[in-house]
């Protein structure tokens, strides 16, 4: 299996409730290395843009005033199958449907403030790493 590489971000209602350090432990214990990390206050513009796929769906307006209600901590994760191991250990969208032990069942509040965002795709991936990362703040 390839080392590859996925981008998520650690939510506001995560970084509210100071699980930046829970959360990443639980990324770090499931095979991920965090090779780039920033917290950052996203703007209108950025959340609008990253969630752009998004824009025709009835949550969009609460999705995007969610995202930039309060900090964020964007990263990029590498480990084999990076993409798969990172949705893997963050579970359903929803948390009433994750499983037990994944980041939304332990901690996600709802299906909006779920607590993480993780890449779909390795194509994806690499779009929303360079959304919020130059090449030279990821080190490998
Ligand atoms: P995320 O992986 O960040 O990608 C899109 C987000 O939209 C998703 O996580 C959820 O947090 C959010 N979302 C999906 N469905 C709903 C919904 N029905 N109501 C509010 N937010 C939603």
């Amino acid at each position: 299996m390839a080392v590859t590489r996925t981008f998520s971000i650690i939510k506001p209602d995560a970084t509210r409730r100071n699980l930046t350090g829970a959360v990443t432990k639980m990324l770090e214990e499931a095979g991920l290395r965090v090779v780039a990390s920033k917290r950052i206050h996203m703007t209108r513009e950025q959340a609008e843009g990253f969630y752009a796929v998004h824009k025709e769906r009835p949550f969009f307006g609460e999705l995007v005033d969610f995202m930039i209600s309060e900090p964020v901590v964007v990263q990029v994760l590498e480990g084999e199958d990076a993409v798969q191991k990172n949705r893997d250990v963050m579970g359903a969208t929803n948390p009433a449907d994750a499983a037990e032990g994944t980041i939304r069942k332990t901690h996600a509040l709802s299906i909006g403030e779920n607590s993480v965002h993780g890449s779909d795709s390795d194509e994806n991936a690499a779009i929303e790493i360079r959304h919020f990362f130059n090449d030279d703040e990821i080190v490998g």
